[in-house]
């Protein structure tokens, strides 16, 4: 009985040292964490549980059947963040450079399915020189299923990828097929081809950061929903972000406790500017609105004319999209737009509520956005908007300018309430703009043509640069004065909390991809 006892404890002791000291070392010297140091970062502590730790590759090609390492370079398991049951994968790169074998990818594949049977988000701590190369197809097989797994969960259970090494070919997809991707800063990469093909094919000189490294994906390509300094910094913020999804798509959020008090913020007075054409940070409204220190923003860097996160009302989980004047007037364009409408899609997969601010003086004109499908990425945050079920609410501070008064979730396409600043402007386009086509034959014919304008522009602006147009309609629900702003929000969204909704029954919808 006592060998069987130091077996095990063997074992144990043999599963923990991955690669060996030597290549631990290494890993530590490039600033980056072993498998085990994120996770136990990333966990409540003494909460883990690994599985399969005792799990050894199949391969006898390459000498391969000698060099067997307990746990085949990932990490699987189970744990808690801040209470609440998580799934995890972390990829030890320790081990064959966390190359994707096929038990790899079966042990992947199984805490996935536990995720799914059990309804607990999955983190992967992502690390790994790809496919085994000593395994051909198998590798690549593991990998497909891994694909089909994400996809099968993909609204199921919240999916979170870290990025946290190189991570190149087929591997980047099953992060792209993920709900949020993080990266570290100067220590990961993301590229279908590595720098060495892309000089092969293009002739083009790319380092792996200008490639695909974390501050590219961050801002430019929109891969990335967060990047970070370091890993430790990466990993309180995953930490922080499941704070305000549920576990599943049949849950709730979880709430903090809220004992309510004075909501009246007059803060809230004098931040949109007397001249119209003047930028403000939305930031500093959202700021104003929520719980203290609640906001929590997603693609911080990319399209940064649209603003997404997360946030608490009252203590409530809600999604936040806002115009933001202060970046090219908080017009909406290609990324803009994808941006909104894929975070729109994530709370309402997950029953997180959506708050609006509006200011928007339309979509950008132009050959680039014209070229770069306008029409059909706009339609996106249309339809994720007019597909979405959850409560839906929508502020206008000011701009409400044509076709992206309709996108921005206006009552017409299915928001719940709709309130409006009376620095609203709700209209087809600007006074000056408007007046130019409109009175085009009374300016033209004017003595005074500068004169006549302004007249004209005037005349546009007292009619229709104010909420009350569309308040006569019912367009928008109640015109507000920014300070009430906060009270009227947690009571409609209280007041919201049990709606009922469903679209159409059908196979899915077609969102214009
Ligand atoms: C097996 C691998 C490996 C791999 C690295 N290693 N990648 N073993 N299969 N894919 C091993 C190395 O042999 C080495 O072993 C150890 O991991 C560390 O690797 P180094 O090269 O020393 O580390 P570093 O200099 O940091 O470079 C890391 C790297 C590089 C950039 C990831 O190793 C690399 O380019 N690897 C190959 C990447 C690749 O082409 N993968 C296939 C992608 S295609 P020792 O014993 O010396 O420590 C793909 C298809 C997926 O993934 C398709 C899905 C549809």
């Amino acid at each position: 009985m006592e060998n069987r006892r130091d077996l095990l404890q063997q074992k144990r002791e043999e599963s923990l040292l991955g690669g060996g000291a030597a290549r631990v070392e290494a890993q530590h010297k490039k600033g980056k964490l072993t498998a085990r140091e994120r996770i136990s970062l990333l966990l409540d502590e003494g909460t883990f549980h690994e599985i399969d730790a005792f799990v050894t590759h199949r391969s006898n090609d390459f000498g391969m059947e000698k060099q067997q390492i307990l746990g085949d370079g990932v990490v699987t398991g189970y744990g808690k963040i801040n209470g609440r049951f998580v799934y995890v994968f972390s990829q030890d790169f320790t081990v064959f450079g966390g190359s994707l074998s096929e038990t790899h990818a079966e042990k992947i594949c199984k805490v996935m399915d536990l995720a799914v049977q059990n309804g607990a988000p999955v983190i992967g701590l992502n690390d790994s020189g790809g496919a085994r190369i000593q395994e051909g197809v198998v590798s690549l097989g593991g990998y497909a299923d891994i694909f089909y797994k994400n996809v099968q969960s993909s609204g199921v259970v919240p999916q979170i990828s870290a990025i946290m090494g190189p991570c190149a070919g087929g591997a980047v997809y099953s992060p792209a097929l993920t709900d949020f991707i993080y990266m570290v800063e100067n220590t990961s990469y993301m590229f279908v081809t590595g720098p060495n093909v892309v000089k092969t094919v293009t002739n083009e000189d790319v380092s792996s950061e200008q490639l695909g490294g974390a501050s590219v994906h961050g801002s430019k390509s929109g891969v990335a929903h967060f990047t970070s300094p370091n890993e430790v910094a990466c990993i309180q913020s995953i930490r922080q972000l499941m704070g305000y999804v549920p576990q599943n798509c049949e849950e709730r959020a979880p709430s903090l406790p809220y004992h309510g008090g004075n909501e009246s913020r007059p803060g809230l007075m004098n931040i949109v500017p007397e001249n119209p054409n003047q930028p403000y940070d939305i930031k500093d409204v959202i700021n104003h609105v929520v719980d203290d220190q609640s906001f929590f923003e997603v693609h911080k860097n990319f399209a940064e004319n649209i603003v997404v996160g997360f946030a608490r009302l009252a203590g409530r989980s809600i999604g936040i999209v806002a115009n933001q004047p202060a970046f090219l007037a908080g017009v909406l364009d290609v990324h803009s737009s994808q941006k909104g409408a894929r975070f729109v899609r994530f709370c309402d997969a997950f029953n997180i509520p959506l708050l609006v601010f509006e200011d928007v003086p339309g979509f950008l004109p132009g050959t680039d956005q014209e070229w770069n499908a306008i029409i059909t990425n706009g339609a996106k945050l249309l339809y994720a908007f007019s597909e979405a079920t959850v409560p839906r609410i929508t502020v206008i501070t000011r701009k409400a300018y044509g076709g992206a008064y309709d996108v921005m979730n206006s009552k017409h396409i299915g928001a719940d309430m709709n309130f409006a600043w009376p620095t609203a402007e709700i209209a087809v386009m600007g006074a000056k703009g408007a007046a130019e086509i409109i009175f085009k034959k009374d300016i033209d014919s004017a003595t005074n043509r500068e004169q006549a304008w302004k007249e004209k522009e005037k005349e546009y602006s007292d009619l229709f640069a104010n909420p009350y147009r569309a308040a006569a309609r019912g367009f928008v629900d109640e015109v507000i004065f920014p300070e009430e702003t906060r009270e009227r929000l947690i009571s409609a969204f209280e007041l919201l909390q049990n709606k009922v909704k469903s679209n159409p029954r059908k196979k899915h919808g077609n969102i214009p991809l």
